[in-house]
């Protein structure tokens, strides 16, 4: 299958600190990809770099067989690349539905699809973003990059801080969005076991340097390995 992204030789941080170094993998179109690690790896760093919001030092980035690494942020979000960020970023004094107005792009993401995908936010479309609960808010962070018709969708951390019957219902979403949409997906999460159960590949970051990288699969079967990788020391 084509690729949707190949990542070469990054290395990457703010300003003049580096965060990621040597960075280098590739992801086939409509695959699903976990990032995993503990905190302060530099996962967020690696989905903002993709997205265009850090300082790159070395290596390229490629979307599509395109090179992209030197195209601001919108233009990246132009050609398809969505983003889910950590902390949500809802437009506050906007509505719901407004927070969806300022991020439509044509294609085949309609407010009817994504209302029946978050029926929840059909609900409460006329309530500002900050009257609505931190899961409805991430519902509407997702929903908000959906509706920019990405091609790529890059999501940090979509289940943290939500209570358990909240992440059991995102999750369905997230595990339908990776298997019925022509979508690639990369996950951030913290969650390592929920990642992997709806992803195909994993990679596990460690100080900013890629450590493990297999099939989801394969971590999942070996709990030694991937709590030696991933779980807090
Ligand atoms: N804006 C910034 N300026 C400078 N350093 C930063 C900035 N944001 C993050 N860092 C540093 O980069 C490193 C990686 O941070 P990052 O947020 O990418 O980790 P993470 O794996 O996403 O962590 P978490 O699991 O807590 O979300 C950390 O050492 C952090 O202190
Ligand atoms: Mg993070």
């Amino acid at each position: 299958m084509a690729e949707a992204l190949r990542i070469r030789g990054v290395r990457a941080g703010y300003g003049a600190t580096v965060v990621l170094e040597d960075i280098d993998f590739g992801l086939a179109e409509r695959s699903s990809l976990a990032v995993l690690g503990r905190n302060g790896v530099g996962k967020t760093t690696l989905l903002a770099t993709l997205m265009g919001h850090t300082s790159l030092h070395a290596g390229a980035i490629e979307y599509r067989g395109r090179p992209v690494a030197h195209l601001p942020v919108y233009a990246r979000a132009r050609l398809g690349i969505g983003y889910v960020p950590q902390a949500r970023e809802i437009f506050p004094s906007l509505t719901v539905e407004e927070n969806l107005v300022v991020s439509t792009r044509p294609g085949p993401w309609t407010f009817e699809r994504i209302y029946n995908l978050f029926p929840r936010l059909a609900e409460r479309r006329r309530h500002m973003g900050n009257h609505i609960s931190g899961g409805e808010q991430q519902m509407l962070a997702i929903a908000r990059a959906l509706v920019g018709n990405p091609t790529l969708l890059l999501m940090d951390e979509p289940l943290e801080g939500l209570a358990p019957i909240i992440v059991d219902g995102l999750l369905a979403v997230i595990a339908r969005l990776i298997r019925e949409e022509a979508l690639t997906v990369i996950l951030v999460e913290q969650s390592a076991r929920l990642a992997l159960e709806v992803t195909e590949h994993a990679l596990v970051l460690s100080r900013g340097r890629i450590v493990h990288s297999s099939a989801s699969a394969e971590l999942l079967a070996d709990p030694d390995r991937l709590a030696s990788l991933v779980v807090a020391q």
